[in-house]
Parts: C-alpha cells; sequence; structure tokens
C-alpha cells in the first residue's frame, strides 16, 4: 500500500438553493466527517474542505420567482448551511463559497489556463432561444416531456422523475419557463471539453487502476465510459456565474459543474499557504466524499480537468453513498419533503448525535435506504439509551457508590474479564479497518459492540450483588468496565462526537488518540466525575409532531399539484377579436347520449333567437336527466359543423376545472333566454 503523508478530503458543495436535510448528511457530510475524525486522532495531517456551490439555473429561478437577486439567495443559505454544519459538529477546516472572489479568479484562472493548453474546443451550435425574455434557456429553464419515461415536466438537463441526465434538444414538446412558450433555435458558441480524448486514460486509471472502488461507483464509471464518451460544454449563456474570461465571451458565464468542483481548491487556498502540497505532491490522499448523483462529475468530468491542467493530483477514492428516502418517498428540496437539519435542532435540542447516529447506522452505503421517523426513536431508545448510555451511567454511579468516585484497583483476572478487555483490541482494529475502507455503518456498528459488550459484562459479573460479599472482586470488574468505558469515550469520537466528549470529560481523558485506545487507559486512583446525562428517551408525542409535520407537507403538495394544471394565459388579443364573439344564456330543453359514443351528447336547447341542436363532450360528467331546465352559456355564432352525422349548431361553454372535471356556467338567477353574455 502507498505510504501518504498528507490527506485532503472533500465533501460535495452544496447548492445554496435551500436548506440543508437529513438526505446532505446521511449521504456526504457525516460520513466525510466520520473520516476525517477518524484521520485526526491517527494524528495524520489533514484538510477537510467544502463549501457553498452558488452559482447554476436553480438559483437564478428561485431568485426570479421571489423578485430579488441570486446574490440574496445565496446569502440567505449560505449562512443557514453553514451553521446546521457547524452545529452537527461536521469541523470543516473551512467553508468556502463559489460566488466570492476569491473563486472567482482561481476558477477563471483554471479556465484560462485550459484554454490556453488548447483542452478547449470552441463549437458554434444552435440551442433553445426564448424571444420573449430574450434569453438562451439553459438547462432547467426549459422544461418538456422525457423521451425515456413520458415524465411531462423533465428539465432540459435531467428527468428528475427516471434519472436519465438529457440535453434540451431531446425534450419533446419543449417549453421556455419563462414564458411558457415555445422556444425557438439560436445560433451561439460555447467552450466544450473533450471527454473522449482522454478516454485511454480514463479507462487505465479507474478501470484498471480503480478496481477497489465501490461496485456502485465503478459499475457507472465503467458505463459511462463504455458508452462512449462525448464533449462537454463548459460555458453557459448566464448572467450568473464566473464569467468565461475571454474576449469574444460576453453574457457568458462558466457552467456551474465546471466551477463547483474547483471551489474544493479555492477552499483549501483559504485554509493554509501551503495548499499546493495538499493539491499537487504526490504522497498527498485526496478523497472524495459525494452522493451518487455527483459520481460521473467527480470520477470522469473533474479529473479530466485536473489531468488537462497538468499540475494536480487526482482522487485517491470517490466513495459515493446512493440516496436516503424519507418515509418511502424520494427527499426533495422544492416539495419540501425532507427533515431539514435547523428545524431538527430546534426539535430535538442538544440531540445532534442521535440524527448523526441513525444516519450512520442505517447510511445508504451500497443501496437506497428510508429513513423513518419510528426507526430514528427506536434506535435512539433501544440502542443510544438502553445499551450505551446505561451502560456507562451503571459504571460510574457504582464508581461512585463504591469508590468514592475513584478508579479501583485491578486484582487478579478471570477469564470473563480478560475477555471483556479483549474486546476493546478487537474493536479498535475493526473499527479502523472498516473507517478506512469506507464502510462506516459497519464501523460504528463494531463500536457498539463494545458498549453491548460492556452491558453483557455488567450484567454477567453482577458486581452489584458481590459488593455484599466480595469486594476485592468488584473492584476488577469496575476497573475492567472503566477501562472499556474510556475507551469508549475514543472509539465512539469520529461517529458521536457530543457524547464522545461527555465520556472523556467523564474519565478525566484528554487525549482524544486513536493510539491510546488500550486497556490500560485510566490507572489505579484516577478520579472519575459525574456523568451529565448522554441521551434522553424520545417520546411517542415527538414523533407523533414529527409525523404529522410530513403528512400536512402532502396535503400542501397535493393542493399543489391540482393548481399546476392550470394553463398559462394565452396571447393578448384585442377588444374586437371578443366582440366577435355572440355568447348567450339558454336552457337545455332535451338531452341524449350519442349512441357508440362516451363523451357525447346531443342536446335541443332554447337561445333565445332560437331551439338548435348542439353536440357536447359532456357525456362523461352528467346523466340526461340531471341537465334537463338547467341554464347554460352557448357560443351561437360557431360555424356548424357535423359530429357523428349529427349537425352541432354552437356550443355549450364548459368551466374545466384543475382535476379535468366539466362545469357548466350559467348566470346566478334564471334569467331570460337569449341574454347576451358580454
Ligand atoms: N452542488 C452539487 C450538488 O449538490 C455538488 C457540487 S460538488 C462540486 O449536487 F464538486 F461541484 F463542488
Ligand atoms: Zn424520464
Amino acid at each position: 500500500m502507498k505510504k501518504y503523508n498528507r490527506h485532503l478530503v472533500t465533501a460535495a458543495l452544496p447548492y445554496a438553493n435551500g436548506p440543508v436535510h437529513i438526505g446532505h448528511l446521511a449521504g456526504v457530510y457525516i460520513p466525510a466527517d466520520i473520516y476525517v475524525r477518524y484521520l485526526k486522532m491517527k494524528q495524520e495531517d489533514v484538510l477537510f474542505v467544502c463549501g457553498s456551490d452558488e452559482h447554476g439555473v436553480p438559483i437564478t429561478i428561485k431568485a426570479k420567482n421571489e423578485g430579488v437577486s441570486p446574490q440574496a439567495i445565496v446569502d440567505r443559505y449560505h449562512n443557514l448551511i453553514r451553521d446546521s454544519f457547524k452545529e452537527f459538529g461536521i469541523e470543516f477546516s473551512n467553508y468556502s463559497r463559489t460566488s466570492g472572489a476569491a473563486h472567482h479568479k482561481v476558477s477563471s484562472d483554471f479556465f484560462k489556463t485550459l484554454y490556453d493548453k488548447g483542452q478547449f474546443i470552441e463549437e458554434e451550435s444552435e440551442q433553445y432561444y426564448d424571444t420573449q425574455a430574450q434569453q438562451f434557456l439553459a438547462d432547467r429553464y426549459i422544461l418538456g416531456t422525457c423521451p425515456k419515461c413520458g415524465n411531462k415536466r423533465a428539465y432540459g438537463d435531467q428527468c428528475e422523475d427516471c434519472g436519465t441526465s438529457l440535453s434540451p434538444l431531446e425534450l419533446i414538446n419543449p417549453v421556455s419557463t419563462l414564458s411558457g412558450d415555445k422556444p425557438v433555435l439560436k445560433k451561439t458558441t460555447h467552450w466544450y471539453l473533450p471527454l473522449q480524448k482522454h478516454e485511454p486514460f480514463l479507462k487505465k486509471w479507474i478501470l484498471e487502476e480503480h478496481t477497489e472502488w465501490k461496485p456502485n461507483v465503478y459499475g457507472q464509471c465503467k458505463s459511462w465510459i463504455d458508452g462512449g464518451l462525448h464533449s462537454r460544454a463548459v460555458s453557459r449563456d448566464l448572467n450568473w456565474g464566473v464569467p468565461v474570461p475571454l474576449e469574444h465571451a460576453a453574457g457568458k458565464v462558466l457552467y456551474v459543474w465546471f466551477d463547483a468542483p474547483i471551489g474544493y481548491i479555492t477552499s483549501t487556498q483559504e485554509c493554509t499557504p501551503d495548499w499546493e502540497k495538499y493539491w499537487k505532491a504526490e504522497d498527498s490522499k485526496l478523497v472524495h466524499f459525494i452522493g451518487k448523483d455527483n459520481i460521473v462529475f467527480h470520477c470522469i468530468v473533474f479529473p479530466t480537468m485536473l489531468k488537462a491542467h497538468g499540475e494536480y493530483i487526482l482522487p485517491e477514492n470517490v466513495p459515493a453513498n446512493e440516496f436516503l428516502n424519507l418515509e418511502g418517498g424520494k427527499i426533495s428540496t422544492s416539495r419540501n419533503w425532507a427533515v431539514w437539519l435547523h428545524e431538527y435542532l430546534q426539535d430535538f435540542k442538544d440531540q445532534q448525535d442521535t440524527l448523526r447516529y441513525v444516519l450512520t447506522a442505517n447510511a445508504p452505503e451500497t443501496k437506497d435506504n428510508d429513513f423513518t421517523w419510528a426507526d430514528f426513536q427506536a434506535r435512539n431508545n433501544n440502542e443510544l439509551v438502553a445499551i450505551l448510555g446505561n451502560f456507562v451511567n451503571r459504571v460510574v454511579v457504582l464508581t461512585h457508590k463504591y469508590f468514592d468516585g475513584k478508579v479501583p484497583a485491578c486484582n487478579t483476572l478471570e477469564k470473563i474479564d480478560t475477555q471483556a478487555l479483549e474486546s476493546i483490541h478487537i474493536a479498535k482494529k475493526s473499527v479502523a479497518e472498516h473507517i478506512e475502507t469506507y464502510k462506516f455503518r459497519e464501523a460504528l456498528k463494531e463500536a457498539m459492540q463494545l458498549a453491548r459488550t460492556g452491558n453483557k459484562y455488567l450484567a454477567e459479573t453482577e458486581p452489584w450483588k458481590l459488593a455484599k460479599t466480595d469486594m476485592e472482586r468488584v473492584k476488577t470488574i469496575l476497573h475492567v468496565s472503566l477501562q472499556i468505558t474510556a475507551n469508549l469515550g475514543l472509539l465512539l469520537e469520529p461517529f458521536i462526537p457530543f457524547a464522545a466528549q461527555k465520556i472523556r470529560n467523564c474519565v478525566q481523558l484528554t487525549k482524544v488518540s486513536w493510539e491510546e485506545i488500550n486497556t490500560a487507559i485510566l490507572s489505579e486512583n484516577q478520579e472519575i466525575s459525574n456523568i451529565a446525562l448522554l441521551f434522553k428517551k424520545i417520546e411517542d408525542e415527538e414523533i407523533a409532531y414529527q409525523n404529522k409535520k410530513l403528512r400536512d407537507t402532502l396535503k400542501e403538495n397535493e393542493t399543489e399539484d391540482a393548481n399546476t394544471n392550470i394553463k398559462p394565459q394565452k396571447d393578448t388579443i384585442e377588444y374586437p377579436d371578443f366582440e366577435k364573439m355572440d355568447i348567450r344564456v339558454g336552457t337545455i330543453l332535451e338531452a341524449e347520449k350519442v349512441p357508440k359514443t362516451d363523451k357525447l351528447m346531443k342536446l335541443r336547447v332554447d337561445v333565445g333567437t332560437d331551439t338548435r341542436t348542439i353536440v357536447s363532450g359532456i357525456a362523461q360528467y352528467f346523466k340526461p336527466e340531471e341537465i334537463i331546465g338547467k341554464q347554460v352559456s352557448v357560443l351561437i355564432n360557431l360555424q356548424a359543423r357535423k359530429l357523428r352525422g349529427i349537425e352541432s349548431q354552437g356550443m355549450v361553454l364548459m368551466a374545466e376545472n384543475a382535476d379535468g372535471t366539466l362545469h357548466f356556467i350559467n348566470p346566478e338567477k334564471n334569467i331570460e333566454n337569449g341574454s347576451a353574455i358580454c
């Protein structure tokens, strides 16, 4: 195995277009933080960088919807996101942002270097343009039908229903989200990174040299490479982003996926003047923590950029996670289907470790997983409270009761004692191995196993009973139990740092080092403080409250879904256009279904001027006997036409509800047939 002298760990830059939620934590930030805390305990030289991803179309769309500037949007969320991470103990060396001047310079220089080295292809192509908004329509400014699955609201860059990545030209019936118009094609120039040129390198580097990458990561890379690599545009026609640093590029910015990963470099530069060592020395180990939707960018596009630049090292691993769902549904920022971290912090004060624990124990490492509040409660109450909290508490209380809060002597060890002590070594080795191979769920399980062992040891040795007869034996048992407790304060540090700190405070352990983990960490007579409560039981009412919140969101979404069927306003007309229509109040005199059709009804309607036949497509909504005698609105000067051999002389106007049902439009009280509607 290669020897590394320093580590650079990155966590995907979250988009600053909304707060962060449990999906973010579970997929990226908790695993990254566990890894980094472990490295720090190993006294490794490590930098852990992140920041807000503040460019891209979703941010400009949100800004437009709210009538504020994109900068105002990202300012709002950048701070909220940064604070949420901090509260959860995610300890970045630096949390940067991509709208800052520093990042604009770094990313623009990076582009310039690649440009000067002839790494881009400059090409003119036809792209969708909204003539009304006078703007090219990048990515999410276009909606249309997905050619793969038929989803009517697929974006120009991706269908969120089936996950296919798309180009705007593939969408069926594209519409501009700015004006609702059908966009037109217009010529525009962009810069492209020809991935196909780097295919031999990518094949060798990933498919041959990184067969150890997680199967989900390796598999995605392989299918991209096998499917044939293409040029990818690195610029967009937008006015929000890092301007393309070329003379002939007015109105163009770097594509968000070009500038964002360079944000890792910016963030490292802000940490230390020595940043280059971390990015350029061969003995630095670069690891990217990301979610699965980011794999192609971190394994194929960004490494190609780094390689094309020439000075940078490549990631040693990209341990991407799958997705976390919430109560069976896909987590979604726009649909508010999420547990937001800032809200969790209000509802579960000082219980960050519970969420860290649950999200790690149930991490979507190899497949998508589901977060449920019931599981959250069960894991807190049955594992953290009943196993870990209970063990530590019993040990500390007994030590105070029998030994005045001092570590008792270790007398002759029996087999059960040596076995209990041995489990400390086993846990140390196994937790380390699992963390080093990015299996954090397993690692946590092994660490918790030590607490289970401790509990079992107490249950089997029953020191509270022996206290009446054999105090020397009790000393040994509590000595062993205290050693286990102290080691839990170290082993659990990467996972649940707040509780681990409390345990260490209690046993007065100040050195947070992995090497310290051993069977003689505490010495005889050392003081043990009183322990603060490690974990609080979570009550049924608290869970019921969270579930109600989710049900309310579901209801809101249903109402909203119904509303989205409301069609956009049609083009403006002049009054004479309206005046041409002769609309009158009439009364339905007769009604019968047209045979062999589902929809059509033949009506006789008295429209004041005369009584006429009208064929109307309302048979699915009304029975003939229900509508006879009703007053309705009729367009009487519509050109007559034949439907199923029956001449229809006019049209009964209907209101179509968002759910597709039809309703008559009638005066609020009966008035004379033939009254004009004007
Ligand atoms: N903002 C992206 C997302 O949330 C991740 C960007 S990662 C970076 O999916 F490498 F580009 F920074
Ligand atoms: Zn689709």
